[in-house]
């Protein structure tokens, strides 16, 4: 089991789904783990649900507000190790269909959350010369999606995100990859139809949809030590659905 005692770890977007089974992987890793989510009673719920220190209102398109709480975090724990920037949005719109609103609440949260995550967690891990990051591209990043075009442009940015902020990042001792999770069974997922959900099944080679901890044990192992020569990599985590 991987080993990850002694490590301060925060995760973003953890009151549900991919983030909150990541905070329970880490925090079942030994790592102390805070969590965050846009409502402070769910963040706290959460945390105790998945045995972190502590659970906190943050909403990620804030800058400020998130260069604070992760200077925080730091500042409180004497170090911040590991930071997982998970939370995100998703909703489908066709081509013709795409409303300004969309466009912008997707790319601030999605790409704008991810970026002043990345960049405060840099910041904080600086000191130190060591840390690793991980954040949340998906399969449509890489390959498209029709009815999904804002969302994937998000995805592919998130991606380059993770492979731009390693190149610049690696001679400081931390490393930045993504994960790209296929269709995983979460909140997020739950309005899609069931024949989509089937034909999805049908096109995957593991032959079911992903549960929100197969996610968690590939950010897991990239966060850990097994992963101290990966940086800038985009890992699926699809059960073969792209192949
Ligand atoms: N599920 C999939 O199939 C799939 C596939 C590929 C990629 N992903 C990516 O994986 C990540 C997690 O997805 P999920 O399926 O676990 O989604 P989810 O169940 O809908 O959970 C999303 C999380 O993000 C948080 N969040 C949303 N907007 C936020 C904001 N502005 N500020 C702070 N937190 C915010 C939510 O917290 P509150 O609502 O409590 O604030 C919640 O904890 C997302 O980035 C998603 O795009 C998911």
């Amino acid at each position: 089991m991987t080993d990850l005692s002694g490590r301060v770890a925060l995760v973003t977007g953890g009151t549900r789904g991919i983030g909150l089974a990541t905070a329970k992987a880490l925090a079942e890793a030994g790592a102390t783990v805070v969590l965050t989510g846009r409502d402070e009673s769910r963040a706290k719920e959460a945390a105790a649900a998945a045995g972190a220190s502590a659970g906190l209102a943050l909403d990620v398109t804030d800058a400020k507000a998130v260069s604070t709480l992760v200077r925080g975090v730091a500042k409180e724990h004497g170090k911040l190790d590991i930071v997982v920037a998970n939370a995100g949005i998703m909703e489908d719109a066709l081509l013709g269909m795409i409303k300004e609103d969309l466009v912008d609440t997707t790319l601030s949260t999605n790409v704008a959350g991810t970026l002043h995550t990345v960049q405060a967690a840099a910041r904080a891990m600086m000191r130190k010369k060591t840390g690793a990051i991980v954040v949340l591209a998906s399969i449509v990043g890489e390959y498209g999606s029709a009815g999904q075009t804002v969302y994937a442009a998000s995805k592919a940015a998130v991606a380059n995100i993770a492979r731009s902020a390693a190149k610049e990042l690696g001679r400081s001792g931390i490393r930045v990859n993504a994960v790209a999770p296929g269709v995983i069974d979460t909140d997020l997922t739950a309005g899609l139809a069931e024949d989509a959900k089937a034909d999805n099944i049908a096109r995957t080679p593991l032959g079911r949809l992903g549960a929100a901890e197969d996610v968690a044990k590939a950010i897991r192992f990239l966060v850990s030590d097994e992963a101290s020569f990966v940086t800038g990599q985009v890992l699926g985590v699809d059960g073969g659905l792209v192949l």
